[in-house]
């Protein structure tokens, strides 16, 4: 592949309420994706930010008795706080209400309008304020005396408005066509299919400006109209870029976005509403949406009113950033729902990072101190079990980057934590206890297990930033200039260089610490 930029996104949050589990999962995975294609070489735009206007953000501003601009500002900085404390690798925080933004939206408006495809009429329909979104009447039930979506289950109310149409109908056959030509543009198939056959039912036009409120991007020559909160929020990802500036360098560098990581509830907006935003306007449609399943709590979806909010600070306290992060990647299947519990991740932590990984880790750091006076062994020799570990780095490296680029999360970190317990394996096998007549074999043994620390610990580095770079700190590398290639070869460890042992990675948990 010649073209060496990834540009990649998370949802923008709604600031209307402190952020949770499911928002940062959205964020850790996007992260996961960035750092291991800056470790690759690429030129990497990761963007991340807060989706401010609309009636869902008006509304929660007026019930805290605040403007709605105070009230974003408040939430966005827990946002952008939260970024920190994920460690997220974004490369830019953007928010809808800066001018930036403003000034990208209006010229995408009127570009659409100039191409005609806008045109002002009467809505008249169901709207759920807490979905910003507008459904059909065959999407609609009535529980408990009220009227709800059977998409989200949100209530929705009768809206009858002036309002802005955007001509969706006239995008219908485009957008099946190039679903077509781009048999994976939609990712997990099970959702590209649930899209296709939402398409083929008929599109309708799209109400794209709201009258009855106010807090929102006005529409350019209609002041008494704000547009529609997912016109004005799909922009974000073009005006980061500094779109309407075509000749900037993000621009050019970065558009079409090479993956936008969404929720599976937002998936009509980014694969319907957003390509077809982008035909109208001649501008190139994004290479990828991948929309991963929700964050469980209980077993059910987190809502303020249900109490099951998982607070991801909390979670952070109690296990530690990577072990969070760790057991996110490995344990929830990408794209479907995943459950969390204290049990599991409790597991998870003990199984894989303080038995297998942290243990590997310890025990060859320990022996090396030992065995070598903490230097790292010069006089060494592979042989063919020795070459045999090494090399099946080597000989995968076509594969992990294919699960990379095919959003194989799972596998990916499945095939480090494999490697991880054949290098524990490969220790016990040729138990370099045993072999202190033969100094040559212990030190062959210490050298390839420093070897495999190093290839593991690179591969974990976009999963377990922290942990996996002091592993590799303990080898005196440096991180900033490690690249991913280094992993097909085994003499980089400097031979007579002192081990700098930066200590244990992983406690284990116990049943009582928690
Ligand atoms: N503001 C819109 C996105 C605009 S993007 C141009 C929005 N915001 S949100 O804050 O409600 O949700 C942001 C993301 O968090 C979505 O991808 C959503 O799917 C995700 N999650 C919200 N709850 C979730 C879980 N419980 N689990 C996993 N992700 C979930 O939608």
């Amino acid at each position: 592949m010649d073209n060496k930029n990834y540009y990649i996104t998370t949802p923008i949050y709604y600031p209307s309420g402190n952020p949770h589990m499911g928002h940062a999962y959205s964020s850790i995975v996007a992260d996961v994706f960035a750092r291991f294609k800056r470790l690759d070489g690429y030129n990497v735009f990761f963007l991340t930010g807060t989706d401010e206007h609309g009636l869902k953000i008006q509304k929660a501003a007026e019930e805290n008795n605040q403007k709605p601009k105070d009230f974003c500002d408040n939430i966005s900085r827990i946002f952008k706080d939260l970024s920190k404390s994920l460690n997220l690798s974004n490369d830019d925080f953007i928010r809808t209400t800066e001018k930036r933004h403003h000034k990208a939206v209006q010229f995408l408006w009127d570009k659409l309008a100039s191409k005609g495809y806008i045109y002002l009429s009467m809505y008249k329909g169901w709207y759920s304020v807490s979905d910003e979104a507008y459904y059909n009447e065959d999407e609609i039930v009535e529980k408990d005396g009220k009227k709800i979506s059977v998409i989200s289950g949100s209530v929705v109310e009768w809206v009858e408005e002036e309002s802005f149409f955007f001509k969706l109908s006239s995008f219908q056959e485009k957008l099946l066509e190039f679903y077509n030509k781009n048999p994976e543009f939609i990712l997990p198939i099970s959702r590209k299919n649930e899209v296709i056959s939402f398409v083929k039912r008929g599109l309708k036009d799209l109400s794209v400006s709201r009258k009855s409120f106010s807090w929102g991007i006005k529409v350019p020559n209609n002041k008494k109209h704000v547009i529609y909160v997912w016109l004005d929020a799909l922009t974000n990802y073009l005006s980061a870029l500094n779109y309407p500036n075509l000749e900037d360098q993000l621009f050019k560098n970065f558009w079409p976005a090479t993956l936008h990581i969404i929720g599976k509830d937002i998936l009509r907006f980014h694969t319907i509403y957003w390509p077809a935003f982008l035909l109208a306007a001649d501008i190139k449609l994004p290479n990828r949406v991948y929309g991963h399943g929700w964050i469980l709590s209980d077993k059910e979806k987190m809502s303020k009113s249900k109490g099951n909010i998982l607070d991801p600070v909390e979670m952070i306290k109690i296990y530690g950033l990577d072990q969070l992060r760790y057991y996110l990647i490995k344990e929830v299947s990408f794209g479907n729902d995943g459950n969390i519990s204290n049990e599991n991740i409790e597991n998870c932590i003990n199984s894989d990072l303080a038995n297998n990984y942290g243990n590997f880790c310890q025990r060859s750091f320990s022996f090396a101190e030992k065995n070598c006076k903490g230097i790292v062994p010069s006089d060494i020799d592979f042989n063919s079990q020795d070459l045999k570990i090494l090399n099946s780095f080597s000989n995968n490296i076509k594969k992990i980057r294919s699960l990379i680029d095919n959003q194989q999360l799972n596998n990916y970190v499945k095939f480090i934590i494999d490697k991880s317990s054949q290098a524990n394996k490969y220790f016990n096998d040729e138990a370099p206890w045993n072999k202190k007549d033969n100094k040559k074999r212990l030190n062959t043994i210490v050298y390839v297990s420093l070897e495999i620390i190093r290839k593991i610990s690179i591969l974990l580095l976009p999963v377990i930033p922290y942990s996996a770079n002091k592993a590799l700190t303990s080898l005196n590398l440096n991180t900033k200039t490690l690249k991913l290639d280094s992993i097909t070869d085994h003499l980089i460890i400097k031979p007579g260089s002192k081990l700098n042992n930066q200590g244990i990675l992983f406690n284990k948990i116990g049943k009582n610490d928690s």
